[in-house]
């Protein structure tokens, strides 16, 4: 089933290198992705970030695309989407009110949560997110946009990939609650799914979107003020520093960028970390190196204390 799932993947990603934006896929086949994601899903596994290498978890334990669906389609499903990618309004225009930094970001949160388009833009039962942690946070976390569990939750970075982040930041000697964590986008990106079924996976955000939530995420770093910026995957960086910044990840990873007058490191997305344990753990322990250096010169920048075991996290040994 892995082997076939990894085939479909492939495909997928042909198609879409080759300009395919859209397929289509019988309820039928909609139905046997679930089961297969469904039995591969049951407990998320997030890998240590503690210098140490991952003991690697069986198959069966290692996250799937997403959570289990609470309905599976039948092949008299009708195919009816739930409406999803229109045509955005301009993005919003609007003032902080005058006060301290908790009633500006209480006002926000407020806004943001109830603004129509994104209230839209979310399937009834899940929610709009806004960033959470620290108004007093010297370092800002910033990713790409809720999945799953987030919009269930209402906080970002709290599946898989943000309990990778928050080990993460832990192995910085910070904790989660010291931070603040934002994405450039407060809802999660739709996909045309059965009325009444859970989305599956999740895709990118478009370029009208991110420009949409954009006045979102600077109002919470106007409020913040926080020292740096960290972008976290090529999406987060693209929605910074504009699609045409770079052409890969590896053309501005590591590097300082500046976004709203904020120095902004780029680096991997702690997904790609979660996929990249699935590829060994040599492609592993790099993938983590490359992303503890570019935390290196985050934790340099922020004037954090780098222990002597710090600095040589996921260096071969
Ligand atoms: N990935 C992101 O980029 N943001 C989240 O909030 C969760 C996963």
């Amino acid at each position: 089933m892995r082997a076939a799932l990894t085939a479909l993947t492939d495909e997928l990603k042909r198609l879409k290198s080759a300009g395919v934006s859209a397929v289509s896929v019988s309820a039928d086949s909609i139905a046997a992705l679930r089961k297969a994601v469904a039995s591969r899903s049951t407990k998320a596994h997030v890998p240590a970030f503690d210098g140490e290498p991952t003991e690697t978890p069986p198959l069966s334990s290692r996250p799937g695309v997403t959570q289990a669906p609470t309905r599976s389609p039948t092949a008299s499903t009708p195919a009816k989407s739930v409406p999803v990618v229109g045509t955005l309004p301009p993005p919003p225009v609007f003032t902080l009110p005058a006060g301290d930094k908790t009633t500006r970001w209480e006002w926000l949160r407020d806004y943001v949560l109830t603004h129509p388009v994104c209230t839209k833009n979310v399937r009834p039962g899940k929610k709009v997110v806004l960033g959470v942690g620290s108004l007093e946070a010297k370092i800002m976390f910033v990713g790409e946009a809720p999945g799953a569990e987030e919009e269930v939750r209402g906080e970002p970075f709290v599946g898989p990939a943000g309990q990778l982040l928050t080990k993460m930041i832990g192995a910085m000697g910070v904790k989660r609650e010291e931070v603040y964590i934002a994405n450039v986008m407060n809802w999660r990106p739709q996909t045309p799914t059965p009325e009444g079924v859970e989305q599956v996976g999740n895709r990118e955000p478009t370029p009208e979107e991110m420009a949409f939530c954009l006045p979102f995420l600077r109002a919470q770093i106007e409020i913040v003020n926080p020292d740096l910026i960290v972008a976290v995957g090529a999406t987060a960086a693209r929605g910074l520093l504009g699609s045409s910044a770079f052409r890969t990840l590896g053309d501005v990873r590591g590097q300082w960028k500046l976004f709203a007058g904020k120095p902004v490191m780029v680096t991997y997305h702690p997904s790609y970390l979660i996929r990249q344990e699935s590829m060994g753990p040599v492609a592993e322990r790099k993938a983590k190196r490359a992303v503890w250096e570019d935390l290196l010169k985050v934790m340099e920048r922020a004037e954090l204390m780098i222990s002597d075991k710090q600095r040589g996290y996921f260096l071969e040994k």
